[in-house]
């Protein structure tokens, strides 16, 4: 009964997609636990390094037979955010000084890159030849894509825009994710600002299935049958839940954030560019409101990204939440489930 045009284009049971979480977020046990649920489970590899792709690719393959997508950041860095100097690195590295201290951290030394390469990233993948490769902030090039098809590789690409949904449809992407502004983490926009990209998903959805010929994945705010029905009902062939999954004890979420996914405070979520130099959602905390506003112009990203990986890996040590993000989306207040088997087997059930 829950077959649809996204089911087929999938090989999956139920359209039900676990959204990849980039940053390390992700896991081999929750990817897989979906994909054998008959879902489609997920695996962000934007932070993994080229020649780590092929033995992830073959553990998710150890762990499930069913298909699953791995997931690359097409952009890797804004202006500016490709190379520093020594001095535009000492420039950043003095905005977040007082925080490196707070940790007991040392001055970091300036690294080569900021960010994996996609181009290496993409390469590797093809060799892999995952399932399913999902990709946001942008659309691969035409030889990218051409390989895809010759290896069997189904493509999945995010649109946070009608604009950005025809010219995925017009490059030949198989399935869409329709996100909305609600979603938590990144803004995924490639062709305008994100500020300038905040359809919310109701309306996103709508029009965008009527408009492309792939089937549409809607993704943003919905983390329960209810949610998925509606989805359904508003032209999607499936739906991609991201907060509902980072909550549950198989995602690679800090224990600290999982319990504040759990709590009120996900009523104040908001959009900022204080973590990574890139528009992403999650919930309000000390570095949003209080430090965000004294260090003026941001760094680009990846670098503004960079230096926070460095305050993340210290400030989760002494299991702190005021300097990291939380990321979440508009939907965590209605959170249920702990178990990401027990909300599969919900969705299920409610479908
Ligand atoms: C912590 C976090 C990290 C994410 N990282 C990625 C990513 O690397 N690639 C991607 O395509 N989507 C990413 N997303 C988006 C999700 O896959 C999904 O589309 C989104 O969370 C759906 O909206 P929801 O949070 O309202 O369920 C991320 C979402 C979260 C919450």
């Amino acid at each position: 009964m829950s077959a649809t045009e996204a089911t087929k284009r999938l090989g999956i049971r139920h359209p039900i997609i676990q959204g990849p979480f980039g940053g390390g977020l992700s896991t081999l046990k929750l990817a897989a636990l979906v994909s054998n649920a008959g879902g489609l489970g997920s695996f962000g590899a934007h932070v993994t390094p080229p020649d780590r792709i092929e033995a992830l690719t073959r553990d998710l393959r150890a762990q499930t037979n069913q298909p699953f997508a791995l997931n690359l950041w097409i952009s890797d860095h804004d202006p500016g955010g490709l190379e520093l100097t020594q001095e535009e690195f000492d420039r950043v590295y003095q905005r977040f000084e007082p925080y490196f201290r707070e940790l007991d951290l040392a001055k970091p030394e300036r690294p080569q890159r900021y960010h994996q390469s996609y181009e290496k990233q993409v390469e590797a993948l093809l060799e892999a030849r995952p399932p399913v490769f999902s990709f946001v902030f942008g659309i691969p090039s035409a030889t990218i894509l051409a390989e895809c098809r010759q290896r069997g590789i189904v493509t999945l690409g995010a649109a946070t825009s009608i604009a950005e949904a025809v010219a995925l449809d017009e490059a030949g992407i198989d399935l869409i994710v329709a996100t909305g502004m609600e979603a938590g983490g990144h803004r995924v926009s490639f062709l305008a600002r994100a500020e300038d990209s905040l359809m919310g998903t109701f309306a996103l959805t709508q029009i965008v299935s009527t408009r492309v010929k792939a089937p549409v994945i809607a993704a943003g705010g919905i983390a329960d049958g209810r949610g998925l029905r509606a989805a359904l009902t508003l032209g999607a062939q499936a739906a991609q839940l991201g907060t509902a999954f980072l909550a549950c004890e198989e995602s690679g979420a800090t224990p600290e954030h999982r319990a504040i996914l759990l709590s009120d405070r996900t009523q104040h979520t908001v959009l900022t560019r204080a973590f990574s130099g890139r528009l992403a959602r999650g919930v309000r905390n000390r570095w949003t409101d209080e430090i965000a506003p004294t260090l003026g112009t941001l760094a680009p990203f990846p670098v503004q990204n960079w230096f926070m990986a460095q305050l993340r890996s210290a400030a989760v040590r002494a299991s702190r939440t005021d300097l990291v993000s939380l990321w979440a989306g508009q939907v965590a207040p209605n959170l249920r489930h702990r178990n990401a088997g027990v909300l599969m087997d919900a969705l299920i059930a409610d479908l």
